[in-house]
């Protein structure tokens, strides 16, 4: 299917030096929180039983029940699901002995999308209820933050404030979420960003993300009231460094421009929900430091094919 290509294609080696760098070494070490004063939770990676995901092609991963490609489970044209289908959904593997049995960087290239999160918790394959760490991942391949602001990049689409719809609906009762045992990811905004790259009728960009904002955490609080407690948010990698933007300097440039805002803004919004929300905890990751500081210094991470 095209569309895979077309998700996979521009970003797909940055994201896996992600996979196989990052998040070894986030979760190597204890997770920084901000720890106040107060009796504030904060989190321990070995109690996390369950992980619960939101987001777009970097975090989903392929259920039996899912979209072909594209979902967990689920589609915009197939929104509902029962809990035994939910339960029964299983995880398709993908080639996880090449990712086991190897820590070369080299090996990584084979690890597609939404492996990080399989890799994070471990849950590779079959059903998520039967594994020590419990992935439910209601990413969506394509996902902006709202329909209602970005034309859905296919009609069975399903953005990120209707994943947590999904969840609220159909899983918030059904799959356990015990604060202290669950972590929540948020990772969206690269499709946003790049789907608003030349949009002449957005005229204040700055306003456009706020709105976005207010939208996306709208979908953080609902799923918040409703317990999820423990959130990682993850920023909008640098794309315009990707190798589809290179060979266009000005689209390259505003692209930067675009990222580099929605990324402050989204930073003021995390500070925001966290002071509104004392009893959570919250962990930011800055991928999009974290690429820059990869990209300058490929060779000491171990990439030594660097032309794209
Ligand atoms: C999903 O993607 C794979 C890999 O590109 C492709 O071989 C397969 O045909 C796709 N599945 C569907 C249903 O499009
Ligand atoms: C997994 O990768 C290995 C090494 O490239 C290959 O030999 C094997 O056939 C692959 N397995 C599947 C199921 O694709
Ligand atoms: C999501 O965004 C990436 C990066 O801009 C893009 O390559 C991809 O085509 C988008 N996904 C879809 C389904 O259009
Ligand atoms: C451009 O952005 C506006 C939101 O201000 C949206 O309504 C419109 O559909 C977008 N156009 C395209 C082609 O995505």
């Amino acid at each position: 299917m095209r569309d895979l290509e077309a998700i996979l294609t521009p970003f797909a080696w940055i994201v896996k030096m992600f996979y196989a760098l990052t998040l070894l070494a986030l979760l190597a070490t204890p997770i920084h929180c901000e720890a106040s004063a107060l009796s504030k939770p904060t989190l321990d990676w070995d109690e996390i039983k369950f992980v619960h995901a939101f987001g777009d092609s970097y975090s989903f991963v392929q259920g039996t029940q899912g979209l072909a490609n594209f979902s967990f489970i689920g589609d915009a044209q197939d929104f509902s699901f029962t809990p035994h289908q939910l339960l029964t959904n299983e995880i398709i593997p993908r080639n996880a002995s090449l990712i086991i049995s190897s820590q070369s960087a080299d090996t990584y290239e084979e690890a597609d999308y939404g492996f990080w999160l399989e890799f994070l918790t471990g849950c590779l394959q079959g059903k998520p209820s039967e594994c020590r760490r419990q992935l439910w991942d209601f990413s969506f391949a394509g996902a902006d933050i709202d329909g209602n602001l970005l034309p859905l990049h296919h009609p069975f689409t399903v953005p990120l404030v209707d994943q947590v719809k999904q969840w609220l609906e159909f899983a918030a009762d059904i799959i356990p979420h015990p604060v202290g045992q669950t972590l929540t990811t948020w990772w969206i905004g690269i499709n946003d960003t790049g789907d608003t790259v030349s949009n002449a009728t957005i005229t204040d960009f700055s306003a456009f993300w706020e709105v976005e904002m207010n939208s996306y955490f709208k979908a953080v609080q609902a799923a918040t009231d409703r317990g999820l407690q423990t959130h990682l948010f993850i920023n909008v990698p640098p794309e315009e460094r990707s190798p589809n933007a290179l060979g266009d300097a000005t689209k390259a440039a505003l692209l930067k421009t675009h990222i580099d805002e929605f990324n402050d803004i989204l930073a003021g919004h995390i500070a925001a929900f966290e002071a509104a929300n004392p009893h959570a905890t919250v962990l930011t990751f800055d991928a999009h430091s974290w690429f820059n500081t990869v990209l300058d210094n490929p060779t000491s991470f171990g990439f030594t094919n660097t032309t794209g």
